[in-house]
């Protein structure tokens, strides 16, 4: 589900239209800096504090580190400020983070909170 999302997100941008509603819109080759599956070349991610120009697909997550950085020390809990519809509590959940932590997200949108909700009430193993 989360990568489905994500798939989303690379394909398509949240615009508003004409009638000044919300919609997702397919991301237009406009220059050749897209590629085949009209997905721009490069993506900017920051290093030490600067921005960065990146191949696309370069993998800057630091969820990994965050996984290892859990298995070193007894954490009750994983925090993220901003997390969107969760995607990183999830992925930290799902790839090793821990099933008995707590895990929380604080999040500005409705609709990101209203996602996060979703997401965790299909998960058997998540108590929300
Ligand atoms: C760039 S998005 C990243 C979302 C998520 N961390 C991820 O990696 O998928 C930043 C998120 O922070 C949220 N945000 C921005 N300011 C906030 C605030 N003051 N309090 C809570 N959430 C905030 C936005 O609504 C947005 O969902």
């Amino acid at each position: 589900m989360i990568g489905e999302l994500e798939k989303k997100e690379r394909y398509y941008h949240l615009a508003i239209n004409d009638d000044g509603n919300y919609e997702w819109q397919r991301k237009k080759s406009e220059s050749e800096k897209f590629n085949f599956a009209d997905i721009p070349y490069n993506k900017i991610t920051s290093l030490n504090g600067l921005n960065i120009l990146v191949p696309f697909y370069t993998n800057t997550s630091i969820i990994d580190m965050i996984i290892d950085a859990l298995a070193l020390e007894q954490y009750d809990s994983v925090i993220e400020l901003g997390c969107g519809y969760g995607q990183n509590l999830f992925k930290i959940f799902y790839s090793g983070g821990g099933v008995n932590l707590k895990y929380f997200g604080g999040e500005f949108t409705k609709s990101g909170v209203e996602m996060a909700r979703k997401l965790a009430s299909i998960e058997p193993n998540i108590e929300s």
